[in-house]
């Protein structure tokens, strides 16, 4: 696989309770570090938060827009427990959803899964960041960059403003 041809700089915002207190390993977001480094990220920042919407909120701001971050991936928190509030603090600091990013996550995966239903994820511009939502698990990591990696390079290249070359 090619890497995206502008450098960008990238973070993973795991959310998970558990990871946050240091009861578990951090697995997937040592799996998207690499394939974000691997698809051509010059940096990835790494945050553990746990799973509270104001708390989460936060560091997507941050993230967005004190820091900058081309690419922000969250994972876990998009399923249907009760503390599962990924979805929501995204859509707390987004300022414009891109569905068809999450539509397509949730297709692809559910030829793998039928249980890919059940994640609530979402994406959307915060800024000139782009964030998106994955589920928790390595295994949904994995499979989740798979179907957005072939498209990260032109959708940062819009963000940065590279326009009308959507057409080749
Ligand atoms: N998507 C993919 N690609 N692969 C998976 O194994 N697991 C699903 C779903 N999406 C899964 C997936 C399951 S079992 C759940 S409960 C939801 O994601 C939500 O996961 P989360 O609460 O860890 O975010």
């Amino acid at each position: 696989m090619t890497t995206i041809e502008r450098e960008f700089t990238a973070a993973v915002v795991t959310v998970s309770d558990r990871g946050f207190s240091g009861e578990r390993e951090d697995g997937s977001g040592d799996l998207l570090e690499e394939l974000l480094v691997e698809a051509g990220a010059g940096t990835v920042a790494r945050v553990v938060v746990p799973d509270e919407r104001q708390q989460i909120a936060d560091a997507l701001r941050k993230l967005c827009r004190e820091d900058r971050v081309d690419l922000v991936i969250t994972t876990g928190g998009t399923g249907l427990v009760p503390r599962d509030v990924t979805p929501e603090a995204t859509r707390d600091v987004i300022d414009r959803e891109a569905p068809g990013i999450a539509e397509a996550i949730r297709a692809q995966s559910m030829k793998i899964t039928p249980r890919a239903m059940l994640s609530r994820s979402v994406s959307g511009v915060c800024g000139e960041s782009l964030i998106i939502n994955f589920p928790g698990s390595p295994k949904a990591c994995a499979e989740s960059f798979a179907v957005v990696r072939s498209v990260l390079g032109h959708a940062l290249e819009l963000l940065g403003g590279a326009g009308g070359e959507c057409a080749r």
